[in-house]
This record gives structure tokens, sequence and C-alpha cells, in this order.
């Protein structure tokens, strides 16, 4: 790999062994790729060091402890525990104390202490065709998509490039990388597209088929104008289902995402498609009967909203909602988003209205990445299955939770999941629930 001057250098030593060992793991792993040489990044999304897995945070502090400091800014992704109100999701008190600790090492390293898979929300919206490193398959696959930026799949090597502010020109970096593959002609009716679960049920589809490589996906809408495009949130919840039942880590929508102004364009000129797919009405009917396994009427013990987590628009309507109501006893309600949109909540009234009805703003974590995992479950104590029947609106959350807590779920539209939260019952799916 051709390095410049100042590459050698560091990776020689002369800023200090922690650089110079991050420069050589880069190195190494982009020959193996056979990158010609690293670039600068301009931002790095971070593995959140989690308390759930064994060993994570020790490794943390003593990374930290070395004096290690990140380059470019850098945000964090979500931690098993909600650090501002740990009692919030019931965090055995030793697991909430273990995971504390990557607060102050985080701090000491510069990393911004933001702790969610959105951090895009937060204003971190790294400019077109910049390359940046990025952990969290749902941010990874907005910033490749919906923003332009080139990342790929950054793992464990997201810390050497955040201590660096390098990474390996390889991969998804490279433009050659990041043409369509296959074409998705969705025949889907408009107005069932008008929903977040929607959005999510047609990325899984997608996803499934396209695997790992780049699908190209041409609405039955074709003006950028119409709201229905102008929705950030269910872009997100299309690109994070992509990326959980496929390992998609871009897509390309004509007239919509910024490198696809047209089909031709998105497949290099006219390049021919590996395969050309319809997708009706009746493959997403398939999705929720293939997910859907809780009877309409059924008791309900958990509802999720915010996966990924949600925009301060989106907690506005759940509290608008539920303002003057409660929700069923028995039931837990967590509205995920992060810290910061959580503060703007509050200043906002939103979270009076929605704690008032008894359930929860929940930030820097998520049912899956929580302490309901059914190992972690084991290891504190803990009832196993934590959770029986959860009701969401993210058909990512629908397929984690199903192997990691091992219950029994429903993916439906927000309003849906919010009457089975004030109802406690599992509220009708409109013919999409596989018992019905
Ligand atoms: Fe975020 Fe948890 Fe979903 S990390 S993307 S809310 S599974």
């Amino acid at each position: 790999m051709k390095l410049t001057e100042l590459e050698k250098k560091m990776r020689g030593g002369v800023a200090g062994d922690v650089i110079a060992e991050a420069m050589d793991y880069l190195i190494q792993f982009g020959e193996a790729f056979g990158a010609e040489k690293l670039v600068d990044i301009n931002y790095c999304h971070y593995p959140a060091e989690m308390g759930i897995y064994y060993g994570d945070i020790d490794d943390l502090v003593k990374y930290a402890a070395r004096g290690a400091k990140v380059r470019v800014p850098t945000t964090t992704s979500t931690l098993c525990a909600d650090l501002e109100k740990p009692w919030i999701t019931g965090i055995p008190g030793k697991l909430a104390e273990l995971q504390a600790k990557v607060e102050p090492a985080h701090r000491s390293m510069g990393i911004l202490e933001t702790y969610t898979c959105t951090p895009q929300l937060l204003g971190f919206v790294p400019p077109f065709g910049s390359y940046i490193a990025s952990v969290e398959s749902s941010a990874i696959i907005y910033f490749n998509s919906v923003l332009g930026a080139r990342t790929n799949r950054g793992g464990l090597f997201t810390r050497f490039s955040a201590v660096t502010g390098k990474y390996p020109l390889m991969g998804y970096l490279l433009k050659e990388n990041r043409y369509g593959t296959h074409l998705f002609n969705v025949r889907i009716p408009v107005k069932r597209l008008q929903t977040y679960d929607a959005w999510c049920a047609l990325g899984f589809i997608i996803g499934k088929i396209v695997g790992s490589e780049i699908p190209v996906i041409q609405l039955p809408i074709t003006k950028f104008q119409d709201p229905i495009l102008q929705r950030t949130d269910w872009l997100l919840g299309l690109g994070a289902a992509l990326a959980t039942s496929g390992s998609v880590t871009l897509f390309h929508i004509p007239g919509v995402t910024p490198e696809a102004r047209t089909v031709k364009e998105a497949f290099k000129n006219g390049k021919v498609p590996k395969n050309v797919y319809e997708i009706r009405e009746k493959d997403l009917d398939d999705v929720y009967h293939q997910v859907n396994n809780i009877p309409s009427g059924a008791d309900i013990d958990f509802v999720t909203l915010g996966c990924p987590h949600y925009n301060l628009a989106q907690i506005a309507y759940v509290a608008r909602q539920l303002e003057g109501k409660h929700i069923s006893r028995g039931v837990r309600f967590w509205i995920c988003t992060n810290r910061m949109t959580r503060k703007q909540a509050e200043y906002s009234g939103y979270i009076k209205k929605i704690e008032d009805a008894g359930a929860k703003v929940v930030a820097d974590t998520c049912p899956v990445e929580s302490h309901m995992r059914q190992s972690t479950c084991r290891e504190y104590g803990l009832e196993v299955p934590n959770v029986r029947n959860m009701v969401t609106d993210s058909v990512k959350m629908v397929r984690y939770v199903k192997d990691l807590i091992g219950c029994n779920t429903v993916l439906t539209d927000t309003d849906k999941c919010i009457q089975s939260a004030l109802k406690g019952k599992c509220a009708n799916t409109n013919g999409t629930n596989n018992y019905e």
C-alpha cells in the first residue's frame, strides 16, 4: 500500500504507540483487501462498548488509559443501559454500574456520548461523497444511501479509524462498487405505503432477495415533491430492514437518493441489472404473516416504538396520542430515542404527557441491546424470557427480539401499537396477522 510520509511516521510511532498500532492494523486490513492507499475520514460513528459483552468494557477502559484520543468528530452507538435514568428499564444495578464505566472512558478519548443508532438526527450529517467510518447497520445504510457519504461496515476497525482519522480506500468507498446490482419495481398501491411499518416490511422483502448486493428500488411515486418521499424516517426504516433480512449496505431510489437520479445512472449508465423483480401487495402481506405470531385480542406485555431511535416529531406524535389516557396495567411501553432528543422532548412537554400515560421514553438503549436478552437474564437471575408478547412498528425489532429475547411478536402500524398498549391486547392488524 502506498503511504504518505506522514502515514509512515504515524506507523513508525512518531505520534505514540496507540496511533502506531492502529495504523498497523488499518494497513494490514487494507492490504488484505487490495487497497492502494489510506484516505482521510471526516467523521466516525464508534461501536458502543457494551456491558452485556464479556470483556468489552475492560478493553475500552484499558484502551482509554493508554491515552487514546480520537482525531475526527466521533459519536457512539447504543448501550445496554439508559445511563441517565438506569431504573427506567429495570436493568440490574450491577450491570448498569458496569455499563456506566464507558462514559468517563469515552469522554477522555474525546468521543461524544451520543449512544444512539441515529446520530444523523443530532446533526452528524457527513457531506455527500465524503469518507467516514461507521458501525450500526441502520446508520451505515442511511449514511451511504440517503446522504451519499461513503462507508463500509466498520466493525472493530472503527476504533482504529477514530484514533488515526484514516481508512483503507476499498469497498463502498470506491465509486465503482456503488452501482446498483438488482432492480426492484414496486407495484404496491401508494395507500399501502403510508405507514412506517409498511416501509420496514418493504425493506424486509427486498433485503431477503438481494442479500449483500445493491438494490435499485423504483417506487410507484415519481415526484420527489410527493410528501411520501420527504419522510426520512420512512427511508430510515426501509434501510434498517434491508440491513436486517439481508446485509444490504447501500440502496438507490432513483429520483430520491442522491447517487441515482435515474435508473440508468443507478446501473452505471445503462448496465443491465443481474435480476429484475416485481414487488406486489401480496409480498407485503407475506411479511406480516411471517413475523406476526400473536393472535388479535391476545394479551400483550410489551410495546416498542423507536427502532431505529425515534426523532422529536415521532415522539411528539406519540405524546399527542397518549395525552389524557393510560396504558394498560402490566404493559411496558418503551419509546426509544437518544438522550438529546429526550431532553428536547422534555422541554416541549412531550415526556410528561407520555409518562403521565404510564409509558417511558428510553434513551441510550432499546430492548434488543438491553439486559432483556435471554443470556443476560440468565446471568443476572431474571425471568426468561423477560417479555412474552411484543407489539412494534419496526421489523428490525421483531427480527432480533424473536431470537435474543425469545418473545412472540406483532409488526403493525404506530397507531395500532399505541392502541395495543392502551388496551393491553394485541390490536386488530387488518388481516396481516397469522392467526386471523
Ligand atoms: Fe437501534 Fe436498537 Fe433498533 S440499536 S436500530 S433501536 S435494534
